[in-house]
C-alpha cells in the first residue's frame, strides 16, 4: 500500500489558512498535521485547540494534532472536544505514558507516540501493544523548514521491520525534512506517514506540489508491488 501524505500547517499561512488546507485536500494529501508548541517542551509557540476547531469546520480529512508540550495530559481533551482525530505525546514528555494513550483512545481517537531523533526504539518496548501509530521525529522538534537527518531513516526501517514482527497494525509516520526530493526514499524505508510542511505550504503551488509528491508515493508503491 502506499504511503500517505500529512502535510503540516505549521509552514502556512495562517490568513488564507483554510483555503490552503483544501488546496493541499485537492491536491490528495490524506491528512492535516497540526503542530503543537507550548514553549517549553521545544523552544517555539504555535497552535491551540482553537484551530484546531477552526480546521474541522472546513477540512473533512483527518486531524493528526502532533504535541511538543511539557505536560501533554492537561491539555488532552482540548484538542479532543475540538475534532483532532488523531494526536501523539512525545515519550520524553509524557510522565504517565500509559495512562495519556489510553485516555486519547477511551475519547474515540488514534493514539500515537513520538520519539525524537536521539531516543532510542527500546522506549517503545512498554508501550507499543498499546498505540495505534508511532511518530519518528527526523529532525529536532521546534521548527519547520529543517534538514532531514538521515540516521533517522535507519531508525525507520528497524523499527518498520520490529512492527511486522510484533505489532503489524501498528502505523508507522516520520516527520521533519521531507521534501519533493527525498520523499520517495523516506517511504522506501516502510513509513506509512509522511509529514512534509515546508516543501508544500512554501512551494508557491500548494496543490501541485502535494499532488507531485501523492504520484512519487503512488509510483514507487506500484514498484514495489511488481519487483
Ligand atoms: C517540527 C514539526 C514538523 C514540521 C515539519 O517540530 O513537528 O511537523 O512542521 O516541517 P518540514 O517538513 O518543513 O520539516
Ligand atoms: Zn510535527
Amino acid at each position: 500500500m502506499a504511503a500517505v501524505l500529512a502535510p503540516s500547517i505549521l509552514a502556512a499561512n495562517f490568513a488564507p489558512l483554510g483555503a490552503d488546507v483544501q488546496e493541499t485536500e485537492a491536491g490528495g494529501a490524506a491528512m492535516i498535521h497540526i503542530d503543537v508548541m507550548d514553549g517549553h517542551f521545544v523552544p517555539n509557540i504555535t497552535i491551540g485547540a482553537g484551530v484546531t476547531a477552526a480546521l474541522r469546520e472546513v477540512t473533512k480529512l483527518p486531524l493528526d494534532c502532533h504535541l511538543m508540550i511539557a505536560d501533554p495530559d492537561r491539555h488532552l481533551d482540548h484538542f479532543l472536544d475540538a475534532g483532532a482525530d488523531m494526536v501523539s505525546v512525545h515519550v520524553e514528555a509524557a510522565t504517565h505514558l500509559h495512562r495519556t494513550v489510553n485516555r486519547i483512545r477511551e475519547r474515540g481517537a488514534k493514539a500515537g507516540v513520538v520519539l525524537n531523533p536521539a531516543t532510542p526504539l527500546s522506549a517503545l518496548d512498554a508501550i507499543l501493544q498499546e498505540v495505534d501509530f508511532v511518530l519518528l521525529m527526523s529532525v529536532n522538534p521546534g521548527f519547520g523548514g529543517q534538514k532531514l537527518i538521515p540516521s533517522v531513516l535507519q531508525k525507520a526501517r528497524t523499527l518498520r521491520r520490529k512492527l511486522d514482527h510484533e505489532a503489524p497494525e501498528v502505523r508507522l509516520e516520520i516527520d521533519g525534512g521531507v521534501t519533493v526530493d527525498n520523499v520517495a526514499d523516506v517511504a522506501a524505508c516502510g513509513i506509512d506517514m509522511i509529514v512534509t510542511g515546508s516543501a508544500v505550504f512554501g512551494s508557491g503551488d500548494i496543490r501541485g506540489t502535494t499532488e507531485r509528491m501523492v504520484r512519487q508515493l503512488a509510483e514507487l508503491a506500484e514498484r514495489e508491488r511488481t519487483c
